[in-house]
């Protein structure tokens, strides 16, 4: 029992965190600013303080089916990325972080629309709570989005380079494919990673956000905000 009270308490705390940063990311977003909208329980707090500042922001960009329906229900028009000339600002969160603003993402699968919507994005604002900010990216299975007939294919190539695949069976993608979680990385230089796992054939995105990392990380802690 009090372990269940107190793995509850854990939960609540890390999710005020969460809506501490969520919250402090409306700063970046300008009247009139066409978004960028990630997605997770982050992004969900997000969506909520913007609910409630109506007219603030009329229209994003999604980044998964799950987003664009919290999106829709606030009242805000979502937009195909080939109708938009400029995202101004992308918020996102992450499953881990380093303070070079390196990330681990794709712990809701939603990465390859994700990194997309980063990919146009003028700026990216990454909202987190404390508990993501690591040293050495890594301890969070690394996400891969995979062509389903490859993803066996691209699981050995992991595994020869000392990874530990594993196939997030109940998941499959906005985009229609599979997701293995890569465990048992440490991750010194993600860009290198990012760059040698996006050549394995079968391959569709890296949940490592390193080549294009976030502009601003804001950080949700027990008293307030850091800005990274
Ligand atoms: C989804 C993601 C999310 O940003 C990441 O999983 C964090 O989620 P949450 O805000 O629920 O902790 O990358 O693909």
């Amino acid at each position: 029992m009090n372990q269940i009270i107190s793995a509850g308490s854990k939960d609540s705390e890390a999710n005020a965190k969460k809506r501490r940063s969520a919250e402090a990311a409306l700063r970046y977003v300008e009247p009139g600013n066409v978004l960028g909208v990630g997605t997770g329980s982050t992004v969900g707090h997000f969506i909520a303080a913007l609910a409630a500042r109506p007219g603030l922001v009329r229209s994003a960009v999604s980044s998964s089916e799950a987003t664009t329906r919290l999106l829709q229900a606030a009242g805000i028009e979502v937009l195909d990325l080939n109708e938009v000339a400029a995202i101004h600002v992308y918020i996102d969160g992450a499953d881990e972080a380093t303070r070079a603003r390196h990330l681990i993402k794709g712990g809701g699968g939603a990465l390859t629309r994700e990194k997309i919507v980063a990919a146009a994005a003028q700026r990216f604002v990454c909202i987190v709570d404390d508990g993501k900010l690591v040293g050495t990216l890594g301890a969070f299975p690394l996400p891969i989005e995979v062509i389903p007939m490859a993803r066996e294919l691209v699981a050995r190539a992991i595994e020869a380079r000392g990874g530990r695949p594993v196939w997030r069976r109940e998941c499959v993608t906005d985009n229609g494919n599979h997701v293995l979680d890569v465990h048992g990385l440490s991750i010194p230089d993600p860009c290198a990673l990012e760059c040698e796992l996006n050549q394995i054939a079968g391959v569709v995105t890296v949940g490592l956000f390193a080549k294009r990392p976030a502009d601003v990380l804001v950080v949700g802690t027990a008293t307030g905000t850091e800005t990274i």
